[in-house]
């Protein structure tokens, strides 16, 4: 029996909905196919997006959503993807697979959708392949309530009020293809272009920096030093678990050893150590009255792409695997929201760690859209004091938690259980006067490489669970080998 104590009366951090948030770019079937089909489809669509992808991503309450990369953010030109559709150029995807872009999904069909989906749109801007007027001008025609020529544009192009734009991103992986930038030079990018993000009509602009990918702890250490005076909201960080380790084979989805397996899980879990490291490097340099956060807008699984398919275009199946490194992530980012504001898995539908796959007609929600469908309750909770007795698996902790309080005082706990042959019993130790008891308890559990597929959709999914003892307060749970599990509990 393994003990899990909670102090319901310490709350520690907020959880803002945003950690739940997705990513979606112009690559391979994530918007083409995927998110948009265009209007004059026989797939039932709301302004030509799909509406059964709308309905699940409504499911998971989705909170925010990154666009249009990635890569293709940084030769992405907003332009290009207004007015008439039979007259929007066709460029090149030169990022992913060279395939011809349409530009039939632009602004006015992502901040449309956001708005259909009741989620925060998160602009990822081009930066090192666009100019300084481009961005502001971008940002003026979503925004600006009056009559400027821009504003003018939007409403001809059927867009009367201006859409509100929260989170903007300016650049995208600036150290490697957004530019192959040193740290210094990125930083004096970032204060030029910051500059022109314009807050119009009362919108106003939360703007991120560039971050590093993995532990490039030097590239966080110099950016932050050369712009927190400008008051960023926050610095980006981006991270994939490699189930090899090696990204020129990364490992199947399917088929894999427990070898995989479980490097794929220390990988995911470094993201603990990622998030303290550069964590501390920004808490120790900004300024007292502008904490800076940490948004890590991509993240997951990445894969070798599912065989048969374009290489460029990253289509990976989904496995209870990635359900597990979703929780255990979702987990680490509940337990560090202190300083993480903001979380955005790559990528939304069909590209990675997708929440859902479809092909034509066909939609499927994978394992790990039951992983968000569960953790749901945690957006907007307030984090509790917790801790929790672990073990070692295969050089890593085999369990990872959290939990929230909502503000009914409901207490609201998920657990992953990574160990692919031990179960284990936790124990509840509350510090409260008061007894609580288990009004809710889900699981989702099956072999390491289940997965959910066109022709048995329901292999993986959550389900209600009867494996827990509530014996007047005192209360226990089981976790099987290979689960997630989260309980609610009301008093
Ligand atoms: O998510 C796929 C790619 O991974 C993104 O375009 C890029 O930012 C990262 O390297």
């Amino acid at each position: 029996m393994k003990k899990l104590k909670i102090n319901p009366d310490k709350k520690i951090s907020h959880i803002n909905r945003e950690i739940y948030g997705h990513f979606s770019e112009h690559l391979g079937y994530c918007i083409y196919g995927g998110l948009y089909v265009g209007e004059d489809s026989d797939i039932p669509n709301i302004n030509g997006v799909r509406k059964d992808v709308i309905d699940a991503l409504k499911e998971i309450k989705i909170p925010v959503l990154r666009w249009p990369g990635g890569c293709f953010a940084e030769e992405y030109h907003w332009e290009d993807g207004i007015g008439k559709k039979s007259e929007r150029p066709v460029r090149i995807n030169t990022c992913w697979g060279g395939v011809e872009e349409t530009n039939a999904f632009g602004t006015h069909e992502f901040f449309n959708l956001c708005e259909e989906l009741g989620c925060e749109p998160y602009l990822a801007a081009n930066m090192s392949g666009g100019t300084v007027w481009e961005m502001q001008s971008w940002i003026e025609y979503i925004t600006y309530d009056g009559n400027s020529e821009l504003a003018r544009k939007r409403k001809q192009n059927g867009r009367e009020k201006p859409w509100k734009l929260k989170y903007i991103g300016v650049g995208n992986e600036n150290w490697g293809g957004g530019g192959n930038m040193r740290p210094e030079f990125y930083a004096d990018e970032y204060r030029k272009y910051q500059t022109f993000c314009k807050d119009y009509s009362g919108n106003h602009l939360y703007k991120i920096a560039c971050g590093a990918g993995d532990g490039n702890y030097d590239w966080t250490k110099k950016v932050i030093e050369n712009i927190k005076w400008t008051n960023p909201y926050g610095i980006s960080l981006h991270h994939y678990s490699l189930p090899t380790g090696n990204w020129d084979k990364k490992g199947s989805a399917v088929k894999f050893p427990d070898s995989e397996y479980y490097h794929t899980i220390q990988d995911a879990m470094y993201m603990d150590e990622l998030i303290k490291k550069h964590g501390e490097i920004i808490r120790s340099l900004e300024k007292e009255d502008n904490p800076i956060a940490l948004i890590v807008d991509e993240w997951g699984v990445w894969c070798d792409v599912e065989e048969g398919t374009n290489p460029g275009f990253l289509y990976q199946q989904n496995s209870m695997r990635d359900a597990v490194v979703a929780a255990l992530t979702l987990n680490i980012f509940n337990k560090n929201s202190d300083i993480v504001k903001m979380a955005n898995l790559a990528q939304t539908v069909n590209v990675l760690q997708s929440v859902i796959l479809t092909d034509g007609k066909e939609i499927l929600k994978t394992p790990t859209f039951y992983v968000f469908k569960m953790f749901a309750p945690h957006q907007d909770n307030d984090l509790v004091e917790s801790e929790l007795q672990n073990e070692k698996i295969a050089d890593t902790q085999a369990l990872t938690h959290s939990v929230s309080v909502n503000g009914e005082g409901e207490l609201f706990v998920t657990f992953s259980n990574a160990s692919l042959d031990k179960s284990f019993e936790i124990e509840f130790d509350i510090a409260s006067e008061e007894k609580y008891s288990v009004s809710d308890c889900e699981i989702l559990t099956a072999k390491k490489e289940d997965c959910n597929t066109f022709e048995d959709r329901e292999k993986v999914i959550s389900k209600a669970y009867d494996g827990y003892n509530d014996n007047n307060g005192q209360i226990s749970v089981s976790l099987p080998p290979v689960s997630v599990v989260c309980l609610k509990l009301n008093k």
